[in-house]
């Protein structure tokens, strides 16, 4: 029996309030998200770096000018297969794109998307202050931004609705406490109540409530697992919850079997922060490239800025970390002691690599 209330956002209602995070890079492809879809979520494509593992990059062009036009090139092709694979896999569920505000061909990943079949733009790693204007031939496309604080959530809807008079469709709230992949706080800020979901998200759902006529529904991220966890989230006024780190050890996880299996033996003891070239801090499962990160080692001769993917980033401007496409597809390809392994402190929670319709009946189930 399912007493979860479904998750109505923009003119798309998901049977369950679950939403599949986007994981890049291409952990989360078309094969995660149609599964996710088809059972009754919402799946979600991670559209970052997803030329690196495509047939139209090549890595070893020596022209630099060459090689970045055709990265960008290469993820909006990439992206446009995603999205059709998707469609194939899941004709009537609901699919969403997940872009970085910070990536520089972020414009160019949103009007692909939206030209391609999309029902929804999640958008993190910044604010997307000028999303409505880049999507607004489209009005049907609903927009979400991600965000960490209520400040962050209040300077969209007022730009928004002073701009472009429009609201987003809903917020995903990500938890830097307990969420897997890049963090919205400072290493020293994670232990600050402030911070938590169980501040930002009662606040966040009473400003909303309080502020506009139209519902918009809030959605937490970070640490959501199991059943109990999820109710959790709900308690705190929640629609709905994203999450990451339980659907990687998933048949349908489009990561290699390795990377799976990595998740899949792991346990929050593994779990640690590592330093990123975009600033903030990124929650993984330890490594040998983890080690060597925090010892602070440089991360090798062979890794160059071969794409100035971000608007900012420490390693192409000063050297510094590492290259992170590099790092993500090193692991995502089934390196996973030589790449960055992102993960969630609720990591370990399968005891097998599971179909994805198993883990979320798990969640629904009373
Ligand atoms: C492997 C991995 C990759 C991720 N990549 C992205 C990403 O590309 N963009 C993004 O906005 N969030 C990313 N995230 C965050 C997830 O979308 C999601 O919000 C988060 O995993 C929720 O926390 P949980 O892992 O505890 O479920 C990533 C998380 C993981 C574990």
């Amino acid at each position: 029996m399912n007493t979860l209330s479904p998750l109505p956002i923009g003119s798309y209602t998901a049977p369950y309030p679950i939403v599949q995070g986007g994981m890049g890079i291409r952990v989360s492809g078309a094969g995660l998200a149609a599964a996710v879809a088809n059972a009754g979520g919402i799946g979600v494509i991670s559209a970052v770096g997803l030329g690196m593992n495509s047939p139209y990059f090549d890595i070893e062009e020596k022209n630099p000018k060459t090689r970045q036009t055709q990265f960008f090139r290469a993820n909006r092709l990439a992206l446009i297969d995603e999205l059709r694979q998707a469609r194939a896999l899941s004709p009537r569920g609901i699919l969403g794109v997940n872009i970085m505000v910070a990536a520089r061909d972020y414009e160019s990943l949103v009007q692909t998307a939206i030209e391609n079949g999309v029902n929804l733009i999640f958008a993190g790693a910044g604010l997307p202050l000028n999303l409505p204007e880049l999507t607004a031939h489209r009005p049907e496309v609903a927009l979400v931004p991600i965000i960490s604080s209520l400040r962050a959530a209040q300077v969209i809807c007022k730009k928004w609705q002073r701009q472009y008079n429009r609201l987003p469709d809903a917020f995903v709230v990500e938890n830097p406490q307990s969420a897997g992949g890049h963090l919205g706080a400072k290493a020293e800020e994670l232990g600050d109540p402030a911070i938590a979901a169980e501040t930002v998200i009662p606040a966040l759902v009473q400003y909303l409530k309080e502020t506009f006529e139209q519902p918009i529904p809030v959605i937490a991220a970070g640490g959501v697992c199991d059943r109990p966890s999820l109710l959790h989230a709900l308690s705190l006024g929640a629609s709905g919850v994203q999450i990451g780190t339980r659907f990687i050890p998933t048949e349908e996880c489009d990561a290699d079997l390795r990377y799976k299996e990595f998740h899949l033996h792991a346990d929050p003891a593994d779990i640690v922060l590592v330093p990123s070239p975009v600033g903030l801090p990124g929650r993984a499962l330890r490594n040998a490239f983890v080690d060597r990160v925090n010892a602070g080692e440089p991360s090798g001769p062979k890794d160059q800025c071969f794409a100035n993917c971000l608007q900012v980033c420490k390693f192409r401007d000063r050297r510094e970390t590492y290259c992170i496409l590099r790092a993500l597809d090193r692991a995502c390809r089934g390196d996973v002691e030589n790449g960055l392994v992102f993960a969630g402190n609720s990591v370990g929670m399968s005891t097998r690599i599971q179909p994805v319709a198993e883990v979320i009946a798990e969640l629904v189930a009373v």
